[in-house]
């Protein structure tokens, strides 16, 4: 079965047992002989399972396990503590701290392979559970979506353009009957009818750019982005500064779409919820990546693992990102306020060939 486990130990006869035992069943091993370093690798490395030794100097297992669980990304990790303390005292510790299972040194080695074998397979199963799990709330939360949006845009075309219309009618009705008429109360008649219809047809193609961003189409990504950005500054107040790398390549459509929603709903997360007044937008290729950037400079907000209450902003931003092979990075202080960044993974062509 293949799978990572993270093995920590002090002691280097130990670690390289434990590894013997394993070696051969397919896992990928990653070694750790401290408690910090078992951390910094657990949080890098995201193992499927964490065999951790109780007797260690520093940051002993319980430790350990205790801060693992105390970390959100980390939590549901399994764990099993080795100990050679096979007494009641010790056991009862490591369940408080939150291991899920105890294995006593020294390891029976067929013991030892079950366990592992077992718990990755639990593991992988319950991950599979988590997945499901979250594409069904996607799958809710979209058709919530386009349903909302809908509703919004018939309501816009019904209150707003349609009720415009019919006093544009109204007015010209009214023309008609009043004719004839001075020249210059006539020009001045039109040109009130004309300043209307510019109204109109304004408020038509803010819908129309919402609805389909088409200066995607006409202009590409970059030029979108950042007229987005800029008139979202000046309906909004907020400074918003743009930046974006010469060369962008051309990226599917599906990609630069994303990016735009993401873009759209950062700035609005922003203005409704940060208190910034500066927001930075970048456009950048960063490796094999495109990567957009939204930074602030206000409150921030507290990362925590699932808030159901919480709105669907940055849920869709991440289920929107997993669809197109992307990723999220948050990065969110009081002092600092918040960086949001996605990125989208480039595809070979577009990794050579800059547009
Ligand atoms: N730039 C930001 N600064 C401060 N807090 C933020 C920022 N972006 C998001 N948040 C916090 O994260 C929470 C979740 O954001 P999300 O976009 O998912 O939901 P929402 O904006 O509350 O609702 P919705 O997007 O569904 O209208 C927000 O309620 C807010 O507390
Ligand atoms: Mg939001």
């Amino acid at each position: 079965m293949t799978g990572s486990v993270l093995i920590v130990d002090d002691d280097q006869t130990s670690l390289a047992a434990l590894e013997s035992i394993l070696d051969g069943q397919g896992y990928n091993i990653i070694r750790a002989s401290n408690g910090s370093d078992a951390l910094q690798k657990a949080d890098a490395l995201i193992p499927d399972l964490i065999l951790v030794d109780v007797m260690m100097p520093v940051m002993d297992g319980f430790e350990v396990c205790k801060r693992i669980r105390a970390t959100p990304k980390l939590a549901e990790m399994p764990i099993i503590i080795l100990t050679a303390l096979d007494d009641r005292a010790s056991r009862l510790l490591g369940i408080e701290s939150g291991a899920d299972d105890f294995l006593t040194k020294p390891v029976d080695r067929q013991e030892l392979r079950l366990r592992v074998h077992t718990i990755i397979r639990l593991n992988r199963y319950r991950t599979l559970l988590t997945q499901r799990e979250n594409l069904r709330r996607l799958a809710e939360s979209v058709i919530t979506a386009q349903e909302e949006e809908r509703k919004r845009l018939s309501r816009e075309l019904h209150d707003d353009l349609g009720q415009a219309l019919i006093a544009h009618i109204l007015n010209l009705h009214n023309l008609q009957k009043d004719l004839p008429l001075e020249v210059d109360l006539l020009n001045k008649r039109i040109d009130a009818l004309t300043a209307d219809t510019n109204q109109t047809l304004n408020k038509m193609r803010f819908l129309a750019q919402n609805i389909r961003p088409t200066l995607l189409d006409t202009l590409g990504l970059r030029t979108a982005l950042e007229t987005y950005s800029y008139e979202f500054g000046l309906r909004t107040g907020l400074r918003v500064l743009f930046e974006a790398d010469p060369e962008i390549p051309e990226i599917p459509d599906a990609h630069a779409i994303t990016l735009y929603r993401i873009l759209q709903e950062t700035l609005t997360n922003v203005l409704k919820h940060s208190k910034a007044n500066q927001v930075w937008v970048e456009l950048n290729i960063d490796e094999h990546s495109i990567v957009l950037t939204v930074q602030d400079n206000g409150i921030g907000f507290t990362l925590t693992q699932t808030a159901p209450n919480s709105g669907i902003g940055i849920t869709g931003i991440r289920e929107r990102l997993t669809l197109v092979g992307g990723k999220l990075v948050i990065s969110t202080s009081a002092s600092k306020g918040t960086v949001i960044s996605a990125h989208i993974p480039l595809t070979q062509t577009q990794d050579t060939g800059t547009a």
